[in-house]
């Protein structure tokens, strides 16, 4: 089978290793990928917004399966386009993508089928600015769209909030409807499952560190690690978020007419009062999929094929025993403006068959391995435990080496 992955960051490289591990794949193209998948996957140079050329591409090249990595061809139609003409592709549609690509339609969805969320209120801008004397502190305001992580703002004063407000009004037409919603206070969870849309298949959970620096602090991130399984989702947590939140999401999206097939990706808040969905993203996470993919036994390929061919039910998803942590390498400056071209080592020593690299923003140069991106490289490792992964992950984090290199030195320590 001839499979394309579409996307080119460390969450494509987790997907496109596990993928060509299956021996039902025989050719393996990633469009536009990145320079650490060549040893695994052939690179097309073709953006992930050009859907003409990406149709054109698995056409011509007799592309049995297409597998989708980010939101954004999502919501640029590819899934409608593709099976328009009868290529087979697997994520959802750009009216299901709606879960992730527009807050207003999500938050909608969830308080018309009383799906547990933050009480929240849609406003226009001008209002928003007018409501700021009585709104109670702190806030969380969120502005529709894909805002390429700028979309919220939690506010402790009304500085905070105008401020907010002014970033928001700087995106121009992205800030027409800004949601303005209760903060909730609690432990946050990314939970992952495989639906076809009736049915679903848990893919258990992973925890994010979406902070620059440790403990927290500094500016929100892509995310700078991830550790999987939560310690946080018992089985009976998982029977619950299957049943309050995920079944009747799936069942809500069906009746509005955009049934979801895809990874559906719960961004959780385990409250006090109850377990609440901050988010739905029509994706796996990143680097949540770096943690996740590495503990996956079943062959993904099989998983995909049968969700596509109405058989989910009869999957029963292996795990290896363990966990993992995902330690994300970042290049100095980011997420501010950072600097590239910086010569990596150590990248092509031989490690331990339980220690895997994920490239995000590399490139292979004349000089060897460069720096290319903002989150540069995830390392993920499968241990014992979180605790027995972590040490591996930064055992093999620090044989790495660039100028200007960052990584928390935290992650998975605060369960
Ligand atoms: P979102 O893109 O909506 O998930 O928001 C990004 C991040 O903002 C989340 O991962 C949370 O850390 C935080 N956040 C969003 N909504 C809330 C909320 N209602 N209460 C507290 N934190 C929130
Ligand atoms: N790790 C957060 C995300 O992928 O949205």
């Amino acid at each position: 089978m001839k499979v394309l992955v579409i996307g080119g960051g460390g969450r494509e490289h987790a997907i496109v290793w596990k993928i060509a591990q299956s021996p039902l794949v025989t050719q393996l193209f990633c469009a536009p990928g990145n320079h650490g998948m060549r040893s695994v996957a052939e690179l097309i140079q073709i953006p992930v917004d050009d859907i003409d050329r990406l149709v054109s591409f698995a056409k011509v090249r007799g592309v049995d399966l297409t597998i989708v990595g980010p939101e954004l061809p999502l919501s640029l139609n590819i899934v409608d386009r593709f099976r328009e003409l009868g290529l087979r592709i697997f994520g959802p549609t750009r009216a299901a993508a709606k879960i992730e690509t527009s807050k207003v339609f999500s938050k909608n969805l969830m308080q018309k089928y009383n799906i547990p969320t933050a009480k929240s209120e849609v406003l226009s801008l001008a209002k928003a600015y007018e409501r700021v004397p009585e709104m109670e502190l702190p806030i969380v305001i969120k502005v529709d769209g894909l805002a390429g992580g700028k979309g919220v703002v939690i506010a402790h004063t009304q500085a905070e909030v105008i401020a907010g407000l002014d970033q928001f009004k700087k995106m121009g037409k992205a800030a027409n409807q800004i949601i303005i919603e209760e903060f909730l206070n609690g432990k946050e969870v990314s939970f992952f499952v495989v639906t076809d849309g009736v049915h679903a298949c848990p893919m258990g959970s992973a925890q994010d560190h979406k902070r620059i620096f440790d403990n927290d602090l500094g500016p929100n991130t892509g995310g700078m690690g991830a550790f999987s399984p939560s310690p946080l989702i018992t089985p009976e947590i998982e029977k619950e978020i299957m049943s309050k939140l995920i079944y009747p999401t799936l069942e809500a999206l069906s009746k509005e007419g955009c049934p979801y097939l895809g990874v559906l990706y719960a961004g959780l808040i385990l409250t006090k009062k109850g377990i609440y969905v901050l988010e739905f993203n029509a994706r796996w996470g990143d680097p949540e999929a770096q943690a996740l993919l590495p503990r996956m036994e079943t062959d993904w390929i099989e998983v995909v094929e049968a969700t596509l061919d109405g058989r989910l039910k009869d999957v029963k998803i292996q795990w290896k025993t363990g966990a993992s942590t995902c330690v994300v390498l970042s290049a100095e400056g980011y997420p501010g403006n950072y600097t590239k071209g910086e010569l990596i080592s150590g990248l092509d020593e031989k490690r331990p068959n339980n220690i895997m690299i994920f490239h995000a923003g590399t490139k292979h140069s004349d000089e060897g391995w460069i720096t290319e991106g903002g989150r540069v490289l995830a390392i993920s490792a499968l241990g014992s435990n979180i605790s027995d992964a972590r040490d591996q992950a930064y055992a093999a984090a620090k044989k790495i080496e660039f100028k200007g290199i960052h990584f928390r030195t935290d992650i998975g320590k605060s369960l």
